[in-house]
């Protein structure tokens, strides 16, 4: 398969990308880095994106910045951080992927362990990872020629645990290679409409 993994410099990015690229051809796409670069967040520079790389089957989403803050301190703008970069980003990457993917295609997105498991802070990246999972539910339902659509939520990665860490005082870390496994798992596998747990 030829699959774009968008957030492939990030942790969870080369998670995926690593087990992926085992069996198949990848397509980097970062914001500042990769084959490609996008601002997932804007939906012409995503169709953009498609047409340069030509013919694909598989979108792995590993990207989308959400505000870290505490609730008192939010307001509509900084919320909107989450909603526009980590769920329209991804939601983005799918819209205009529907008739541009190969038939029997699939989308992967990624959430997070935050809306089953909150911690201070978090109410921003909750919401989105919420929306995410509704997003792929539904979205699933109503796609033609055996498209696939799923999302990933994995709890912190191992690797990540020295920048996340002190958010996340008695999570248990999850191993990168479990994250790698999920990613797969949706993309070879025959899932759709899922929220792919990894803790
Ligand atoms: N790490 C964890 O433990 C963990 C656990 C659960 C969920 N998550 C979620 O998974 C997602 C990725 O997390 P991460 O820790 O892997 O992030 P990361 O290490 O900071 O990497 C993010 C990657 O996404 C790219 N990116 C960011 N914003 C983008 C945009 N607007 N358009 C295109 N590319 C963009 C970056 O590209 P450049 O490098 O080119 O800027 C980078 O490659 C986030 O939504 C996060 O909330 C993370």
């Amino acid at each position: 398969m030829r699959i774009i993994i968008v957030g492939a410099a990030g942790d969870i990015g080369q998670a995926a990308r690593k087990e992926l690229e085992q069996r198949h051809e990848i397509i980097t796409v970062g914001r500042s880095g990769g084959d490609y670069q996008v601002d997932v967040g804007d939906m012409i520079a995503v169709k953009s994106l498609y047409e340069t790389v030509g013919a694909f089957d598989a979108v792995v989403a590993c990207a989308g910045d959400a505000k870290f803050a505490a609730l008192a301190d939010m307001d509509q703008e900084t919320f909107m951080v989450g909603l526009r970069q980590k769920v329209m980003g991804q939601v983005n990457l799918v819209l205009a992927g529907l008739d541009v993917i190969a038939d029997s295609g699939s989308f992967t997105l990624t959430s997070g362990v935050l809306d089953r498991d909150p911690i201070r802070m978090g109410a921003n990246a909750a919401t989105a990872n919420g929306a995410l999972a509704g997003f792929v539910k539904s979205a699933a339902i109503e796609m033609t020629r055996g498209l696939r659509v799923n999302v990933v939520s994995p709890g912190m990665l191992d690797v990540s645990a020295p920048r996340y860490g002190a958010w996340f005082q008695g999570h248990k870390p999850v191993p990168s290679h479990d994250v790698g496994l999920a990613y797969a798992k949706c993309v070879e596998g025959a899932l759709t409409g899922q929220v792919v747990i990894v803790e």
